[in-house]
């Protein structure tokens, strides 16, 4: 998989943040019976290796991939964990060499002309546009978009069902990313009809 198909496979990757490994695989079915097959487990929490390793073992149509790739122990866990893709909330060279080494797709965090420019120097075409409400949101991603259309985004950070809309009908932007899939307080109850209910609702943002 390259990072054309894993923007390719739905318009919106949850972001998730798990404390109990036991919630990952009912989580993930609850998700890609939604309609959202790639799922983004954040590295925040003891139990995120786990997950992926659940997820990866037993959820054969979900693509995991690990969120919160800050070092390259981080990216080399997530590869052997099982994770198909890496997403970082931003990026430094050794990040970048790390990542890359494992062979997955990766979308290193920038959110400024200069940060994308210096992983275009290395031949990186597709970023997570991060934190995007905070660092100037849709009109700031378009603007990106003229001098350097060659960059494919995956914005997240305050990314809701509100404005999700606005951001994919941007040249730029593969897909978005979020946590409002998995509202902690349903993750907790294992309120697993509400989570496939929230997938269903952003499946249908855009035709995959
Ligand atoms: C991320 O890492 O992408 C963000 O934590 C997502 O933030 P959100 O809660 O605003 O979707």
């Amino acid at each position: 998989m390259n990072t054309e198909e894993l923007f390719g496979l739905a318009p919106v990757v949850p972001v998730v943040v798990l404390d109990d490994a036991d919630h990952a695989v009912p989580l993930a079915r609850a998700l890609v019976d939604g309609g959202l097959p790639a799922i983004e487990v954040t590295l925040r929490t003891p139990a995120a290796v786990e997950s992926i390793e659940r997820i990866a073992a037993e959820v054969p149509d979900a693509v995991v991939g690990a969120g919160t790739v800050v070092t390259a122990g981080d990216a080399e866990r997530s590869l052997k964990a099982g994770a198909r893709f890496l997403v970082s909330p931003g990026c430094t060279p050794r990040l970048r060499a790390a990542m890359a080494d494992t062979g997955l797709p990766f979308l290193p965090g920038v959110s400024s002309a200069s940060e994308a420019m210096a992983l275009l120097e290395e031949g990186v075409t597709a970023m997570k546009f991060f934190p995007a409400e905070p660092a100037g949101g849709v009109p700031y991603l378009k603007a990106l978009g003229g001098p350097l259309p060659q960059i494919t985004f995956c914005p997240t950070g305050g990314i809701r069902p509100g404005n999700a809309a606005d951001y994919l009908a941007l040249p730029n932007v593969g897909c978005v990313g979020g946590t409002w899939l998995t509202p902690s307080d349903a993750v907790r109850a294992g309120d697993w009809d509400r989570v496939r209910a929230l997938a269903a609702e952003a499946a249908e943002l855009r035709p995959a």
